[in-house]
């Protein structure tokens, strides 16, 4: 097997390969090569003693969003929110049960198998699991030429020169091709992974929590590995992981799900800066500051996610939301632009002007790390909050909007 150093040499030759590269245009605008139309996935939970359908898990609930051509279009939330499902269907792997998906103007729900094939061949899936992922029982060449060679890309004689080709690409050395998925270390097996999506020249990849399986030294290679085949194949990306942080180094926008449903959508910056929906503030609000002078103020969420079989009628977050008003029990609020590009399923944002919004999200965020949220200020030893908040004074000299006194 080779060592984890070998491999952290190759891959620091494969990412320096394409350093020094021009920036880019802003690929969150332009040409759009996805677009997802209230796509909505159920799959059955229970049957009747004759086989009929008794009950369902409702896995995504209308769920729409854009990717444009080049973009990594991050997509976040706990687990079970239907992350994986979305990134099965866009791949053909499930059927929707509802809703469509628009891949370069071409409806591809519903395609026969010949176009399907073509389409499949369009959009690729990098596994979270490469140890799981690989057939133990084919050689990396095996893996990685089974593409070429399935779909008629290459003449024969070509495809060993390419398999060597696409192997060097992604920091594997080509002398290795004939050792089996067992002889390679967790990050080169992603990196074979890789190798073998790449096969096929996808247009778009669905990144699966590519890294979360692997070592914390390892995930960032493969990450700038991504973002440097990103940069120089034109790839487009749907990123999937559980936490904001991941998506945070390849991302141009990202999209925050819950229970089935998307919350917000917004460029990078913009949501890490000025996330607006109450679950997203929970979520940055538990990735660690790497700066220890930062006293960050965690919001700790209170309750369990209700169960995907019998979501509730109104906002699926309501449960555990430190925000809510009196509509949020009624029904799901709808995912509108409340300010340009940004995206939010709120109701505490409806018919408030745009110059307030930011100024809102700030109050609701200043409000939920108080000591004393949500327990009406009578329980002291139930503090929601991790570690030390702000005081008013210290939140004030922060430039943060303090909640009118009451
Ligand atoms: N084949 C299936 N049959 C029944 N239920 C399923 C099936 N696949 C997924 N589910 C359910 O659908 C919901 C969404 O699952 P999904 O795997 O998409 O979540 P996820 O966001 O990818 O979670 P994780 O972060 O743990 O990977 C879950 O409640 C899951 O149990
Ligand atoms: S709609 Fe209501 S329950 Fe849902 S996130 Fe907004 S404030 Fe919270
Ligand atoms: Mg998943």
């Amino acid at each position: 097997m080779q060592s984890d150093t070998a491999e952290k040499n190759e891959a620091t030759a494969a990412a320096t390969q394409t350093q020094g590269a021009a920036p880019q245009r802003d690929k969150t605008k332009g040409e759009v090569l996805l677009d997802v139309q209230h796509l909505s996935k159920s799959f059955v939970a229970a049957t009747s003693f004759f086989g009929k359908p008794t009950s369902f898990v409702q896995a995504v609930d209308d769920v729409s969003f854009q990717i444009h051509r080049g973009e990594a279009f991050g997509l976040v939330g706990e687990s079970g929110c239907g992350k994986t499902t979305i990134g099965k269907m866009l791949v053909g792997l499930l059927k929707p049960t509802s809703g469509r998906i628009i891949f370069e103007g071409q409806d591809v729900t519903d395609l026969d198998p010949k176009e399907r094939r073509k389409y499949c061949r369009d959009i690729q899936l990098i596994f979270q699991d490469p140890y799981a992922s690989l057939n133990p029982r084919m050689t990396v060449s095996q893996i990685v030429s089974e593409p070429i060679i399935t779909n008629n890309i290459l003449p024969a004689d070509q495809v060993d020169a390419r398999v060597d080709e696409l192997l060097d690409r992604v920091g594997i050395r080509p002398e290795l091709k004939n050792r089996y998925p067992h002889e390679f270390s967790g990050g080169q097996r992603q990196r074979v992974g890789i190798a073998r999506a790449l096969a096929v020249n996808p247009k778009l990849i669905v990144c699966d929590e590519p890294v979360s399986a692997l070592d914390v030294s390892i995930q960032a290679q493969v990450l700038n590995l991504l973002e440097d085949l990103r940069d120089d194949m034109g790839l487009t990306y749907l990123f999937i992981a559980h936490g904001l942080n991941v998506v945070k180094h390849i991302s141009d926008r990202v999209g925050v799900m819950y229970l089935g449903k998307l919350m917000e959508i917004a460029p990078k910056n913009e949501l890490y800066h000025n996330p607006l929906c109450p679950y997203t503030q929970a979520l940055l609000s538990a990735i660690p500051s790497p700066d220890p002078h930062l006293s960050r103020k965690r919001i700790i969420l209170k309750g369990d996610v209700p169960s995907p079989i019998d979501p509730p009628a109104g906002c699926r977050f309501a449960s555990r939301c430190f925000a809510k008003v009196g509509a949020c029990e009624v029904e799901h609020p709808d995912l509108v632009e409340v300010l340009p590009n940004h995206w939010c399923a709120c109701h505490r944002y409806a018919n408030v002007k745009p110059e307030d919004i930011t100024k809102l999200a700030r109050q609701i965020q200043y409000e939920a790390a108080r000591p004393t949220y949500g327990m009406g200020g009578s329980d002291a030893n139930a503090d929601p909050i991790s570690s030390d908040p702000d005081t008013p004074a210290e939140a004030k000299a922060k430039g943060e909007v303090l909640p009118k006194s009451k």
